[in-house]
């Protein structure tokens, strides 16, 4: 059976107070919230519809950079997250499929949790499942309200509820999985009667009951992957949800990790054997690293970083956008960056690939071949290639080619004044 996705984020997202970026593309280690929520249904659907209203250019321009078999859809303005699944009934006219409902602000639900959940919609003949779970802490969550016989009666959120419908501690995860052709007549009658005066998603649960649907609930037993992202306290706790699951994986894929409280490494990294990280090290984006590696600490991998075997980058060196040959050490304090490093290359302390030209805003390359030699402090002017075997002097300007198996050093020459300090005393 077909499978589409429907992701909402058009909401303002007003609890992020943030001026300049909707909530759904703030990060987590280099990801936005709302790429984690697509990359983690990509592998299962046809399509994806992904709703934008508030700074809706930014979210297109997102989703059209990075996905393609996903569409945007306006709502504007934006009266609610039922409103909001309504703005897909044109695309989906005469689909007869499931729809998996998710919110783009719900970034730790892993693939394999929404696989099981459709599965557990189809062995159950459902109509309407909804993703719950149990918080001990249920505010501000929608509560699943029950029957006497336990099966479902309704959502009730936490500003419509009564005091004993707050006592509940069973959640909506706001994760749906819908018959299409059933309840797609649903959007054109839910109602805004209510505390926010929006029209609520959440009411399907009780528009199916009405129409004698199959509807049901999918208790999720990890609940923090519902953990919802509303406020920049909840996006920091996230944050570090996500990386003490990074972390374990790691570590149980032979990745020794000195100390888990100060390190931080992104989902999309890769890792090899035997290869150790140092404290006080951040590593987000996408990189990929060899075995027997040697990171930190207080190393920075800013994402679109490949580093091959036994390579070592030592402390306070950020790397973005590199690719490092095996064998070759980045020892301390430098900066690579647009970078293309060979094996068994030297880098000397305090070095910097000046790879930014700050009137034409333009990015330029810097190329080491093998077993290039750089003295420490020297600055590599991009775009600079430098051949095979070269050594390059400290505290050099390297604005040329160098060829290879030269020595090449940009060096005032050396006075020295003899008695010059007892003179002037
Ligand atoms: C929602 C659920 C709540 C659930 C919780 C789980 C409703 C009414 N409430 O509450 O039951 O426990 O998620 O995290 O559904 N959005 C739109 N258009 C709108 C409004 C919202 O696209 O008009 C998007 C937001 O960008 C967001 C998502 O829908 O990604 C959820 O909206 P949000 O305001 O965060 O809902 P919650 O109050 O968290
Ligand atoms: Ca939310």
């Amino acid at each position: 059976m077909d499978i589409k996705a429907v992701i909402l984020a058009a909401g303002k997202g007003t609890r992020m107070k943030s001026e300049t970026t909707p909530k759904v593309l703030h990060q987590i280690m280099g990801k936005t919230l709302l790429g984690y929520v697509m990359d983690n249904v990509k592998n299962f659907v046809s399509e994806q519809f992904i709703i934008v209203g508030h700074h809706a250019d930014e979210v297109e321009q997102f989703v059209k950079c990075n996905y393609q078999n996903a569409k945007t859809v306006l709502q504007s303005p934006q009266l609610g997250t039922g409103h909001a699944v309504s703005m897909v009934c044109p695309e989906l006219v005469n689909y007869d499929g499931l729809v998996i409902i998710l919110c783009g602000d719900t970034p730790l639900v892993r693939e394999e949790t929404l696989k099981a959940f459709v599965e557990f919609h189809k062995t159950n003949n459902s109509d309407i499942t909804v993703m719950s779970t149990i918080f001990d802490n249920p505010t501000n969550y929608g509560r699943i309200i029950r029957e006497e016989d336990n099966s479902l009666k309704c959502i009730v959120e936490e500003k419509d509820a009564t005091p004993e419908q707050k006592a509940v501690k069973e959640v909506n995860a706001g994760i749906y999985c819908l018959d299409w052709k059933k309840v797609k007549d649903a959007f054109g009658q839910l109602k805004s009667n209510n505390a926010q005066g929006e029209y609520y998603l959440t009411d399907i649960i009780s528009w199916g009951k009405g129409q004698n649907l199959n509807v049901s609930a999918y208790i999720l037993q990890n609940s923090d992957e519902i953990y919802g992202i509303n406020s920049r306290q909840n996006l920091a706790v996230a944050t570090k949800m996500m990386n003490r699951r990074n972390l374990e994986k790691y570590m149980a894929e032979g990745v020794t990790i000195v100390d888990p409280d100060s390190t931080w490494i992104s989902e999309d990294t890769i890792i090899g054997q035997d290869t150790i990280i140092y404290p006080s090290t951040y590593i987000e984006g996408k990189n990929i690293i060899g075995k027997n590696c040697k990171i930190g600490p207080c190393a920075h991998l800013r994402g679109g970083v490949e580093v091959c075997d036994n390579v070592k980058l030592g402390n306070f060196v950020e790397v973005k956008k590199s690719k490092i040959s095996s064998n070759t050490n980045v020892g301390h304090l430098s900066y690579i960056g647009d970078s293309e490093l060979g094996s068994h290359v030297n880098i000397g302390a305090g070095t910097i690939t000046a790879n930014y030209n700050a009137i034409t805003k333009e990015k330029s390359r810097t190329v080491l071949k093998d077993d290039v030699k750089i003295g420490s402090n020297t600055v590599l002017v991009a775009p600079v290639t430098v051949e095979e075997g070269a050594n390059i002097g400290a505290g050099s300007v390297i604005t040329k080619d160098i060829p290879a198996w030269a020595l090449a050093l940009t060096r005032s020459p050396l006075k020295i004044l003899s008695d010059w300090v007892s003179r002037k005393k």
